[in-house]
């Protein structure tokens, strides 16, 4: 080469930004594997499964198994080792532990109804960024009030998404329930507690406590199936269900102490009014309020998780995320005082205020 001419180098994609690009699909090759119950099937088998076994268990194509499980291997899901010319595949720890059915931590519900739901409307955001709104009509054709009967229309399915409010608050819970010292308190009702998995966890903390959960009937009517054995959650008889419906005071159980844990962020400002005015009319004076919510940042750059949920309250709710101060004057305007806000969990975090 006689002369090195000058030449412009294209800028090479910086790798955080790829990565970014390339979230989805690594969130969809989990998605996937759970969906086909890959984890399940090597938790199932007595040792370390090929790609040649799976592949049988699982019905499918060979080489795609084959892709699928390498790719699971790099995202540290699956273990692999050679045996032999054979390589043989085994879960990790972290697979074992919440990607298998009858593991207590399974997430398998919640991943479940994200790949079904969240991971389609997500697609409509331009849209919801552009209307503002929800973007059920969009994605699956009708409301959400009709989407969800559609969903659940077995006992299993039923079951199912109530497992999937359950192992998205198991630990969380736990986390919440110590994280501000509720021991003044003898009588709490849980609001739209589901199937009552912060209930158990506050009637371990403090063994005074008695807790209804209140919830409407299809939540009730399947809360039995997740109540703790004895010997997991001694304190288990504190807890009892109602039905009942927080935008309709009369039919609200009395209390002490209330919590709203993934709730107000699922509602429009209107709502999150209406349920904040009856929990105020039913608390007695000196009475507590626990909210259960993740705590924005009061610059907004983040926490990262909690500025995608307030994007996923957006898309399917109509509700939103909320810094620690705006949940003051929420509470403030409202009546509450000695709003304290305590960041507990990524997942979630804690504010408390009581009734004058
Ligand atoms: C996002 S889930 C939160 C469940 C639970 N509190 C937790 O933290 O996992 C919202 C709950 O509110 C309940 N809910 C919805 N509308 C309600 C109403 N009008 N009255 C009472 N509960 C309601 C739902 O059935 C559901 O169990």
């Amino acid at each position: 080469m006689s002369e090195t001419k000058k030449f412009q180098v294209p800028s090479p994609i910086p790798e955080k930004l790829y990565r970014l690009i390339d979230g989805f699909r690594l969130s969809k090759a989990l998605f996937a594997a759970c969906e086909l119950e890959v984890f399940d099937k090597l938790r199932s088998a007595s040792s370390p499964q090929s790609a040649d076994d799976i592949t049988k268990a699982l019905s499918s194509d060979l080489d795609a198994t084959t892709r699928l499980m390498d790719t699971l291997v790099a995202m540290e899901l699956l273990e692999k080792f050679k045996q032999g010319d054979q390589w043989l595949y085994s879960n990790s720890e972290m697979a074992t532990k919440f990607l298998t059915k009858d593991s207590p931590d399974s997430y398998l519900d919640m991943i479940a109804l994200i790949n079904k739901t969240s991971y389609f409307m997500f697609g409509n955001l331009e849209s919801a960024v552009l209307e503002g709104t929800t973007q059920w009509k969009k994605t699956f054709g009708m409301s959400a009030e009709d989407w969800f009967p559609n969903y659940c229309n077995t006992e299993e399915a039923k079951l199912r998404f109530m497992g999937a409010m359950h192992c998205n608050s198991l630990y969380a819970s736990y986390a919440a329930a110590k994280a501000i010292d509720l021991s003044a308190y003898r009588s709490c009702c849980d609001l739209g507690g589901a199937v009552g998995t912060l209930a158990y966890a506050l009637c371990q903390f403090y063994p005074e406590m008695k807790v209804t959960v209140c919830d409407l009937e299809p939540a009730v009517s399947l809360a039995h199936h997740f109540r703790p054995s004895v010997e997991a959650c001694p304190n288990q008889a504190n807890v009892s269900f109602a039905v009942g419906d927080f935008f309709k005071p009369e039919t609200i159980p009395k209390a002490e102490l209330y919590v709203l844990s993934h709730v107000l962020h699922d509602w429009s400002e209107d709502k999150v009014d209406l349920i904040l005015s009856n929990v105020y009319k039913c608390l007695p004076s000196g009475g507590g309020l626990l909210i259960c919510e993740r705590i924005l940042n009061e610059d907004k750059r983040g926490p990262l998780p909690t500025l995608i949920y307030s994007l996923l309250m957006l898309v399917s709710t109509g509700g939103k995320e909320r810094s620690a101060r705006e949940y003051k004057h929420l509470l403030e305007k409202h009546g509450f005082i000695d709003v304290q806000a305590k960041r507990v969990y990524f997942t979630q975090d804690a504010i408390f205020c009581r009734k004058m």
